[in-house]
């Protein structure tokens, strides 16, 4: 005899499963679905051990990821050099990968001046996300908390063996 709030159970998991994903309701495909401990294992629901995320690598220096905007330096420096290459762009546009969007910070205060050859050309940096069509580095800089901001230095190396 199958104990019927099993059954009751099965059916509130395919509801469930279903009212997940609307858009494939007429499918009638059933999502993977977390295992929930406790319950016992239901054969035509398969179910995936949740594990938490890995947790994101930190953010130890902002050297690295502003160097990238390096193809800028011309543009940013240079008052002959008076739009910013598509190099430039990528490069700005590319400073908050991995993590790394509160590096952002270092270029809205002007630090990286200091990565520059020459003078830096604010108006020219406060222009690169309208030039580049890159609003999302903007908001970047409400999220400048000092403390918060690694600092623009190298990274250490890596730790390796003595050195032979
Ligand atoms: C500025 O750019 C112009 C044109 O590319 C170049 O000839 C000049 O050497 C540059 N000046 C400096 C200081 O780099
Ligand atoms: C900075 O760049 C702007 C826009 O290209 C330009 O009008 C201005 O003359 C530049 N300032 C200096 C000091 O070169």
């Amino acid at each position: 005899m199958a104990p019927s709030s099993n059954n009751l159970l099965i059916a509130l998991l395919v509801a469930l499963a279903i009212s997940l994903q609307p858009s494939a309701a007429f499918e009638i495909r059933i999502p993977p679905f977390p295992c929930i401990p406790g319950l016992p294992d239901i054969w035509f629901i398969p179910c995936y051990n949740a594990t938490p995320a890995p947790p994101m690598k930190e953010i130890t220096e902002c050297w690295t990821p502003v160097m990238k905007m390096m193809p800028c330096a011309g543009f940013l420096t240079n008052a002959s050099i008076t739009e910013a290459s598509s190099d430039c762009c990528k490069g700005f546009k590319s400073v908050p990968d991995g993590g790394a969007a509160i590096c952002y910070c270092h270029i809205g205060n002007g630090d990286i001046a200091k990565l520059l050859p020459g003078t830096l050309n604010f108006t020219r940096l406060y222009s690169l996300p309208k030039v580049c069509h890159d609003i999302v580095g903007l908001e970047a800089y409400a999220h400048c908390d000092r403390a918060g901001v690694p600092p623009l230095t190298p990274p250490s190396p890596a730790p390796s063996s003595p050195a032979h």
